[in-house]
């Protein structure tokens, strides 16, 4: 018996792991239910009860030896699988920092796509404008307000003056100088302004304009543009009223209140007990401005519309105060992940 229990640890002592595959050969000729300890272990009760303990222990060392052996082998050569059987493969993988869009995209993108539904593609024109697409084509007449240093900024003064554009309807100039009606289109865009910054008013906010040219367009499609918009935006059932207004672009003018979305139109501070909230100016584009882009102003008419995204957002979101859109502020900007 001892001899057999000798000739096993020598075997074990000079087995040599070659693959992978010599693992499961060894764990069978030596471990497993026909292998040579279990072998031994079946000798044992032919040994005599007073060396029974002491040839037990020798064989349980060996089977603790040559399991050691067998798990060692395991991890040098099975390596990778041995390490992956240890990783929980089921577990759910650790949480993705998510990031958000920012209020004013969201507010943006959702406008653009009520109006692509209806057929309106999209314009872009540059920031840094001339005078005859900001102003002059826009029928401005050369005293106006904004065409003044405290309401522009001027890049350059004099003959030929370049500004940073203060409304997206220079857009609306680019646009029917280099196509014919049927014109269907809308434009987002960055404006700037030469006001003072506080929560009401900032030196640069976006706008989003819309133009609407063909053959017998009407007041009362613009109106019919105006509802659908707002209830697509602001609940089916948003109710718009407009108000006569003036802009040198259009005749005749108005400016469009939704009905307060906050109250109801119960009355609130948002609407000032209105219970009316004020979103855009619009307009028939004025004769004039179609003629001086080369439009026929006989046979085509149409209607323009400009908003602020930052209203509309303020709505949507009851955020009041302009100057957090601009900070980057992220205790603001991740309260919109769920906006998306
Ligand atoms: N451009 C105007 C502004 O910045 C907004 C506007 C009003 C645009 C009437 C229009 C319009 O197209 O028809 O205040």
């Amino acid at each position: 018996m001892i001899e057999q229990i000798q000739k096993i640890e020598n075997e074990l002592s000079s087995y040599e792991f070659n693959s992978a595959e010599d693992t499961e050969k060894f764990r069978i000729q030596f471990l497993g239910s026909k292998g040579k300890l279990k072998g031994l272990y079946a000798l044992l009760r032919e040994v005599p009860n007073e060396q029974k303990k002491d040839i037990g222990q020798k064989i349980n060392m060996l089977r603790v030896n040559a399991e050691q052996m067998l798990l060692d082998a395991k991890q040098n050569l099975v390596g990778v699988s041995a390490n992956q059987a240890k990783e929980d493969l089921t577990r759910p993988a650790a949480k993705m920092p998510l990031g958000s869009h920012h209020p004013l995209s969201i507010v943006r993108r959702e406008i653009i796509d009520v109006f692509r539904k209806i057929g309106f593609s999209i314009s872009e024109g540059p920031e840094i404008e001339d005078d005859w697409h900001n102003f002059s084509a826009l029928n401005f007449p050369p005293e106006h307000p904004a065409r003044d240093m405290q309401d522009t900024f001027f890049i350059k003064k004099g003959e030929n003056e370049i500004a940073l554009r203060t409304h997206t309807s220079s857009v609306q100039v680019r646009v029917m100088e280099n196509n014919q009606p049927p014109i269907r289109t809308i434009s987002p865009g960055r404006v700037y302004r030469n006001e003072a910054i506080s929560a009401r008013a900032h030196c640069f906010f976006h706008q989003i304009e819309g133009l609407y040219i063909d053959e017998g367009v009407s007041f009362a499609d613009l109106k019919q543009t105006l509802l659908f918009f707002a209830q697509e935006v602001f609940g089916n059932k948003a109710k718009i009223r407009l108000r006569p207004s003036y802009f040198p672009f259009t005749e005749p003018s108005a400016e469009v209140d939704v009905s307060c979305t906050i109250c109801n139109s119960k009355g609130c501070n948002v609407c000032k007990n209105t219970g009316w909230l004020e979103i855009l100016g619009c307009g028939m584009v004025d004769p004039h401005v179609l003629e001086s882009s080369d439009i026929d102003s006989v046979k085509y008419s149409g209607f323009a519309f400009g908003m602020g995204v930052e209203r509309i957002a303020q709505l949507k979101f009851r955020v009041n105060d302009l100057r957090m859109y601009s900070e980057n502020d992220l205790r603001f900007l991740e309260q919109f992940k769920s906006a998306l």
